[in-house]
């Protein structure tokens, strides 16, 4: 994912984060800058993101236990490079400096930087000239992964080299106050070692104590809600997805009965969902659902639409026509829970403000009306995804709803290509239940990150016994991804491949073909429309 690099008015955090003690990124619009916070959260301490020129004020407010100068594209010797607020080094916090980053804390603290000889990008070894602070007790040369065009040329004063790769004499450096800077990337996977190194500066320098794990999420989210909401009533909107699952799960734990859910059976679901989103968290987690059974309705609607985004819209209007019905009959609900993550909140760039937020027109399920005001429950806003899981598992959602691929909102709709009928879509629930069964038993399920079927409008000429056929032709997706921007096609073994195309034919009234698709996205995307 890409992040830019924020405009000073697009405040990126700024909330009431979900715990006391914190780490911040400041983000100078690398690519990775995401990803730092991520890894620092998975050493146990919470991390949030802000923009790169935040001023120092509203850094102080949130009482960080250090700062991370993320990558960047700049140089520092660019006019409109994004810069940090110089009163930062003297927050009497320790910064780390990453890349852009260490050439920001060189060039701010006196200290010169020059563009490379060579660019330098890709893997290279560094050789660790200290083996303290960031680099206690790991080896002395370490792979990692370079990508940048400007070296530091000459050290700050009270700063010095700690570690040096074949081409950067100063593959990283250490100053007062508990600073580091590093050339390299610790975020990324081609690190091996970037998580200690990360974990070195949060507990070795920081002094974190780690105490950011989903149990004591759910404890504060809890109270928060139960501060927010009073007496007052919740909807939320179920999707059979794991955000609004979990969401709706941490505020009925906050408020109970106050909770109302709404599932909008829209005749777009896969086999067995409705019934089985409802059966876990009624019988098991005891929540009020209201079941909408829409599917006519929805049906109704997309009869003879054929262009997708057409689609898009007409199930996002349904949507909104049932979720208003539905709210006007439950009378006065002043809060609204939503399963918005904390990738959805950067990237929205909205200004955060925790407090009350009246909606706007986008909305995760498809753009509610202007004009209807709710306040805001967004539990899961300072969440990733895999945060999101381990939060549901703390809460006792079973395993299979936690770890459900992602689905679409617009659901089977945009996985009929052309027209969508009833028929149709029985026959594309059809042959998505046996890949999702195949893919299950081989256990690839959650290796991938989605795999589904498509029905193409194409037929084709088969022969089964003695006879002639001319019917469907059904597609196979699977893909792996991160995060659903790229992916790539899955090499499943051509045995789980055979067993889903035999079955699919036999079981699916229908289809006489099955087809894998074997494109990246991009040039592709994942779905086909
Ligand atoms: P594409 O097809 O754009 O999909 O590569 C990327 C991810 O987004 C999902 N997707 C959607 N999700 N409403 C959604 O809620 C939509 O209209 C929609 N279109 C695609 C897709 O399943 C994949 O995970």
């Amino acid at each position: 994912m890409v992040t830019t690099a924020p405009k000073q008015e697009e405040a990126v955090g700024g909330g009431t984060g979900p715990t006391t003690e914190r780490v911040l990124v400041l983000d100078f619009g690398s690519q990775y800058s995401q990803l730092i916070a991520r890894r620092v959260r998975e050493q146990g301490v919470y991390c949030e993101l802000w923009p790169g020129n935040t001023p120092v004020q509203e850094l102080a407010r949130q009482a960080p236990a250090g700062l991370i100068l993320s990558g960047g594209p700049a140089s520092v010797y660019d006019q409109d490079a994004l810069r940090p607020d110089p009163g930062i080094y003297s927050l009497g916090v320790p910064i780390l400096g990453i890349c852009y980053g260490m050439q920001l804390l060189a060039h701010d603290q006196g200290g010169r930087v020059r563009p490379a000889q060579q660019r330098e990008y890709g893997p290279a070894f560094v050789e660790v000239d200290s083996r303290e602070g960031i680099f206690t007790g790991l080896p002395q040369s370490l792979p990692v992964w370079m990508s940048h065009g400007d070296v530091i040329d000459e050290l700050p004063p009270g700063y010095r080299v700690v570690a040096h790769t074949a081409n950067s004499p100063v593959a990283a450096m250490a100053g007062p106050g508990g600073n580091f800077g590093i050339q390299f990337h610790p975020e990324v996977a081609h690190t091996p070692q970037g998580s200690e190194i990360l974990r070195n500066f949060l507990y070795e320098t920081c002094s974190c104590q780690g105490t950011w794990e989903e149990h004591s999420f759910v404890e504060h989210a809890v109270a928060e809600i139960r501060r927010r909401v009073g007496e007052h009533s919740v909807i939320c909107a179920l999707s059979g997805g794991v955000d609004s699952a979990v969401a709706a799960t941490l505020v009925h734990r906050a408020v109970g009965d106050q909770l109302t859910c709404l599932f909008v059976d829209n005749g777009l679901l896969r086999r067995g969902e409705a019934d089985r989103v409802i059966e876990v968290l009624t019988r098991n987690m005891r929540m009020r659902i209201v079941r909408v059974e829409a599917e006519a309705r929805f049906l109704n609607a997309l009869s003879g639409v054929v262009d997708p985004e057409e689609k898009r819209r007409v199930v996002g209007r349904e949507f909104i026509s049932c979720f208003e019905e539905e709210t006007k009959r439950l009378g006065a609900v002043p809060f609204l829970a939503q399963g918005t993550l904390y990738p959805d909140v950067i990237e929205s760039t909205a200004p955060d403000t925790f407090g009350a937020r009246t909606i706007k027109t986008h909305h995760n399920v498809g753009g509610l009306p202007k004009g209807m005001s709710f306040q805001l429950v967004e539990p899961l806003r300072y969440l990733f995804k895999d945060e999101v899981r381990k939060v549901g598992r703390a809460l006792g959602l079973p395993e299979d709803m936690v770890m459900r691929q992602p689905f679409p909102g617009p659901g089977l709709a945009i996985r009929v290509i052309g027209e969508v009928t009833k028929e149709r879509l029985e026959v594309v629930r059809g042959a998505d239940w046996v890949v999702i069964d195949e893919i299950k038993r081989s256990g690839l399920y959650s290796k991938v990150w989605q795999s589904f079927a498509i029905l193409t409008p194409v037929s084709s000429v088969g022969v089964m016994g003695d006879y002639r056929t001319y019917q469907n032709v059904v597609a196979v997706r699977i893909v792996t991804s991160d995060d659903g921007m790229t992916a790539d096609w899955a090499r499943v073994p051509y045995d789980v491949l055979s067993d889903i195309s035999r079955r699919i034919v036999n079981e699916v009234p229908g289809v006489n073909r099955v087809v894998y698709d074997i494109s990246s996205k991009p040039p592709s995307t994942i779905e086909w429309e």
